[in-house]
Order: C-alpha cells, then structure tokens, then sequence
C-alpha cells in the first residue's frame, strides 16, 4: 500500500466518527463531510512545489513563495460535491471539473452519465474527490477519464475505504496516490463499506 496514506489525525477521526452515526442529520452530515475535506486537503497538497515571489509587507520589501503548478478539483458526482467546497476555499484559484457516474445497482459498475474537464490537465495536480471507495470501480473509471484527457499527478482523496477498493486501484492505477480518513473491513452483499458511512450521495442530499 505505498500509494496510500491514511491520516490518522484527531479532528479528521472525531468528524469521521460523526458522520458515520446514523443520528447525524443531513445538514450535519454535508457539514462534516466538507470539514474532513478541509483537513484532508492539507495533507494531500502538503508536497505541492512553490516559487519565490518578491513583495513588499506594510513595513518591509520580503519575499514569499506562491504556488506554482495549476490545481483542478474534480469530484466524483453526487457524492464527491459534498467535498468541493472546503477545498475550493482552501485553493480559490483551483478549476473544478466534474465526473458524473453513477453505480449500476446489479452489476455495481460505473455508468458514465457526464464530464466536464477544465483545460490544461498535463500541467496540473488534479485532486479527485469522492467520501467512498469501495469496489474502485468509480475511481478507476474516472482515473482513466483523466488520464485520457492528459492528467499526469492525480491525487484521489476519499474518506472510507475497503481494501477491495483500495486492492483495485493500487492494481491499476499505479501512479495514483490516494489520501483515506479509514480503511474499513470490506463490502457487503450490496457492495456497500462496511462499517462505513451508508450512501454518502443520498445522505448529503436527503434522497433517501
Ligand atoms: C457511490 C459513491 C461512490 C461509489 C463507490 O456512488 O459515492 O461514487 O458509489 O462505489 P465503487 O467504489 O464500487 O465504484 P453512487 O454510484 O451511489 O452515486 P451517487 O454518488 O450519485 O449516489
């Protein structure tokens, strides 16, 4: 498992805690699930390479570091939306693009139904985004979108994870890292992270 990294740190354990017990309501849900985001995002970007830049402070000429790269956020939707906002905070001038897929309920997997990528891929870090990992299905497929369209660093940033899930990706997609707040037991019948969260897509969104 050296492509991932689980950050094992207090508060991102403590709001993962919150959003896997059913007692918390929609708007708490969407709440944590963006904070976690948040938090994660610091670790996920903590490589990310800087320029110097000369300027002057209220009492002093200095020089700083400013980012140098491009960063294109891309959630995964429904379920990865709920992670956007933190970030986009965070790195305002980061483009967003979006993969729409969604999991076939029979053979559980992807469906593309939509895509919008910004331009410039090559060039930039790409963090994908989704609270779930579970089969991998869903991000491997999206990998390979990105890929396709030229992304060389894709960062995928999740928040639980089976190991089935996290098997497939290491399998094929070898240069991805990804960022998981758990790794969880494994799948049920249905496919779903056990114990982990329920459908993150439906609680965000309160279509269940
Ligand atoms: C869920 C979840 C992930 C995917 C994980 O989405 O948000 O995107 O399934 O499963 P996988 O690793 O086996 O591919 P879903 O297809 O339910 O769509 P939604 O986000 O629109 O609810």
């Amino acid at each position: 498992m050296n492509n991932t990294t689980v950050i094992n740190h207090p508060l991102i354990q403590n709001k993962l805690t919150k959003a896997r017990n059913r007692m918390t309501d929609s708007k708490m849900f969407r709440e944590t699930i963006n904070e976690i985001a948040g938090l994660m995002c610091y670790e996920a970007t903590k490589d990310l390479k800087t320029v110097p830049m000369n300027i002057e402070t209220p009492l002093a000429k200095t020089q700083g570091e400013v980012l140098s790269d491009g960063i294109v956020i891309v959630p995964i939707m429904r379920a990865g939306l709920g992670m956007v906002d933190a970030m986009h905070m965070l790195i305002p001038h980061a483009k967003i693009g979006h993969i729409g897929l969604y999991r076939d309920e029979t053979s559980f997997t992807p469906e593309k139904y939509y895509t919008k990528l910004p331009k410039d891929l090559e060039n930039s870090t790409v963090l994908l985004l989704d609270p779930m990992l579970a089969t991998g299905g869903s991000v491997r497929r999206s990998y390979e979108i990105l890929k396709e369209a030229g992304a060389k660093d894709i960062r995928f940033i999740g928040i639980v994870a089976a190991p089935e899930g996290i098997k497939a990706i290491e399998d094929h997609c070898p240069d991805m890292r990804l960022y998981l707040a758990a790794i969880d037991e494994g799948l049920n019948d249905s496919k779903f992270i056990t114990p982990g969260l329920g459908d993150a897509g439906d609680r965000l969104y309160g279509t269940k």
